[in-house]
């Protein structure tokens, strides 16, 4: 089937072209590139010999999704593009409700156009409140979310959801995903930040490398095991391959359904660098900081119903994801610009 992939040059996006292709899937990518690299791409097609047909261009330019799906027979969309850094979406609000949600509005907007009303979309965990019980359930309290990003997820899963209530035909897979991590096996795709990274793994990759002197432990007084925070880490490969299970979901249902991406286990950051040292061989100094206003201390999922539903499940256990995202650093230390 052909596939749009939105946002498809990206971290997640370019490992689930490679779970596309494998699975017998054709990918038509649209990306802006604002936060990736064409050579993802590249690197996508060195991995399955399959160079994804590629749009570069903004979600929110009607007019090139309209010559996309003229183009191109499309089975349905996956759709990826969006602005993530949290903290940044504190900063410029506007830029990441105007992106979000105008990208998804305009994607479904195209869609409709064109008949196509199958999509699977990148939510969070993020917009899980933070008073759940855990593990967290699909059915769990979402919203009070703690920054302009959290709502745009929030607002995107209740746009879509809106959508497939005006119009019986649509078929919607929300995807809550927990904290991906890990790189490709093949240490030829990875996350690619080109700022200061925000999330644990990247920041413990650039730490090994020497590329930042220490890593900052944001808190070790939380009522966890070790005082740090716990979270629910997924080897990106396992995250792509839950994309190929929901494609199957949405072409045999109508309406909207959310699943959860998670592996159901919990990770403190104290564990994480401890694996990561043992399982690569390689010290990360640390230190420990403050908290960082607006953290959790735990949150992990309860991924049954994915189990249950998709059949799906993860593979990959936390030394797996520091063996492959070490693997990727190590072998491209300036990422995808060499
Ligand atoms: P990413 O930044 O690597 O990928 C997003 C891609 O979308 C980038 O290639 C960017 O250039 C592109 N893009 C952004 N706005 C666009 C637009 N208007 N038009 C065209 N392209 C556009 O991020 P990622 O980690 O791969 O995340 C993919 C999706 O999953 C995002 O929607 C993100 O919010 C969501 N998500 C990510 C995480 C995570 O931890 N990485 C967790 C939960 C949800
Ligand atoms: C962050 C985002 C969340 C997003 C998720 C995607 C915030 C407040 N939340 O969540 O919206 O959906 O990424 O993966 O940014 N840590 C350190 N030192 C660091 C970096 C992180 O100790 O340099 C700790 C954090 O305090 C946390 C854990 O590591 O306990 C994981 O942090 P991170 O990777 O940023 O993910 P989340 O906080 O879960």
């Amino acid at each position: 089937m052909n596939i749009l992939v939105t946002g498809g040059a990206g971290y997640i996006g370019s490992h689930t072209c490679v779970s596309l292709i494998e699975a017998g899937h054709t990918p038509i990518v649209v990306d802006n590139l604002s936060n990736s690299s064409e050579e993802s791409l590249n690197r996508v097609a060195r991995i399955t010999g399959v160079q994804p047909v590629f749009y570069k261009g903004d979600v929110r330019d009607e007019a090139l999704l309209e010559r996309v799906f003229s183009r191109h027979a499309i089975g349905c969309a996956i759709h990826f593009a969006g602005l993530k850094a949290v903290g940044e979406s504190v900063a410029k609000p506007l830029d990441y409700y105007g992106n979000n949600l105008g990208a998804t509005i305009s994607l479904c907007r195209v869609m409709c156009a064109h008949g196509v009303k199958r999509l699977i979309f990148s939510s969070s965990a993020t917009v899980y409140a933070g008073d759940n019980e855990l593990p967290l359930r699909e059915t769990s309290r979402t919203g009070d979310c703690s920054n302009p990003y959290g709502w745009t997820k929030y607002m995107g899963e209740q746009i879509l959801r809106d959508l497939t209530v005006s119009d019986p035909e649509w078929s919607v897979v929300l995807l809550r995903y927990f904290n991906p991590i890990g790189a490709h096996p093949s240490g030829l795709m990875g996350e690619d930040p080109t700022d200061i990274p925000n999330n644990l793994m990247p920041y413990i990759t650039q730490t090994a490398i020497g590329r930042r002197p220490h890593l900052n432990v944001f808190g070790n007084d939380y009522p966890t095991p070790d005082g740090t925070g716990v979270r629910d880490y997924i080897h990106v490969v396992d995250l792509a391959k839950g994309h190929v299970a929901a494609i199957d979901y949405l072409c045999s249902h109508t309406g909207a359904e959310v699943f959860n991406l998670g592996t159901g286990k919990g990770c403190s950051v104290l564990e994480m660098v401890k694996t990561f040292e043992d399982a690569n061989g390689i010290p990360v100094p640390y230190r420990i900081a403050p908290r960082r206003p607006g953290d959790l201390a735990e949150f992990y999922a309860d991924p049954a119903k994915s189990l249950a539903v998709l059949g799906w499940q993860t593979r990959h256990d936390i030394g797996d994801m520091c063996r492959d995202s070490w693997n990727w650093q190590s072998k491209n230390p300036k990422g995808y610009r060499e």
